[in-house]
C-alpha cells in the first residue's frame, strides 16, 4: 500500500495564510500592479491577494506538468501561451506551494521573455524547502518535511485520485470498511469528504 503523508488544509488557513503573506509583500514596500496566477493552483491565493494588496489586474498562465516517456520527472510548460504587453509594470506571480519550483521558474521566464515587465517578484503560501530548486521572493510557511499539502480547492479531486492509488495497489475498494481503514493507514489523515460520497462520484464520472 502507498506510504504518501497528506495534510488537509482548510478554507479558513487558506485565508489567514494569504494574508499572512500579503502583510510580507506589503512589507517589503513592493508595490504590485499586475499578478499573474498559475493556474490552476494559484488562482485562489492570487484572488485574496488582489483583494488585500487593491489589485485590479490579475491575469493567469496555465502551467501544465507533462509526464515524459520513461521519465518520472515532469516537465512544466505553458499550455496555452500568449503575449501581452506589461511595460512599466510590477508583476507579482503567484502560486499556492513551490515543492520542485519548476513552475515558478517557467513562469517567470516566461512572463519576462513575452510579456517586458519592469520587474516580477514571485509568492507562494507555502515553500518545500527540502525540494525546491527555487524560493520565491514571498512565502508564507516553510515546510522541512515533504508532504502532499490537500487544498479545499482539490479536495474532489485529490481525494479520488488517492482512492485511485489505493484501488491500484490491490485495495478492494469496493468494501467501504477496508477502503477507509487503508485510506487513513496509507495518508495519515482523514479524507475531507466521505468516502461512500467520493464512491458515488467516482460512479457518475465513469471512474469506478
Ligand atoms: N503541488 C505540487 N506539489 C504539491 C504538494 N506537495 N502539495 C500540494 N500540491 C502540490
Amino acid at each position: 500500500m502507498p506510504k504518501i503523508p497528506v495534510r488537509v488544509v482548510s478554507w479558513q488557513e487558506i485565508v489567514d495564510w494569504s494574508y499572512g503573506l500579503a502583510e510580507r509583500i506589503i512589507d517589503s514596500g513592493y508595490r504590485v500592479d499586475v499578478i499573474i496566477a498559475i493556474a490552476r493552483g494559484g488562482l485562489v491565493p492570487s484572488r485574496i491577494l488582489a483583494d488585500r494588496l487593491g489589485v485590479v489586474d490579475v491575469i493567469s498562465l496555465k502551467v501544465e506538468h507533462w509526464v515524459q516517456t520513461a521519465s518520472r520527472n515532469p516537465e512544466a510548460r505553458i499550455k496555452y501561451p500568449y503575449s501581452v504587453d506589461l511595460s512599466g509594470k510590477n508583476v507579482l506571480i503567484v502560486d499556492d506551494i513551490a515543492d520542485t519550483g519548476d513552475s515558478l521558474i517557467l513562469a517567470k521566464d516566461y512572463a519576462k521573455r513575452n510579456f517586458n515587465p519592469k520587474e516580477i517578484r514571485t509568492a507562494t503560501l507555502q515553500v518545500i524547502t527540502q525540494t525546491t530548486k527555487y524560493v520565491p521572493d514571498y512565502y508564507y510557511l516553510e515546510v522541512k518535511d515533504w508532504a502532499w499539502f490537500m487544498y479545499p480547492w482539490n479536495y474532489w479531486e485529490d481525494v479520488i485520485n488517492l482512492v485511485k492509488k489505493l484501488k491500484d495497489s490491490g485495495v478492494n475498494i469496493k468494501n467501504l470498511e477496508e477502503l477507509k481503514r487503508a485510506y487513513v493507514d496509507s495518508y495519515g489523515s482523514h479524507p475531507p469528504i466521505d468516502l461512500n460520497i467520493i464512491i458515488d462520484e467516482m460512479k457518475r464520472r465513469g471512474e469506478f
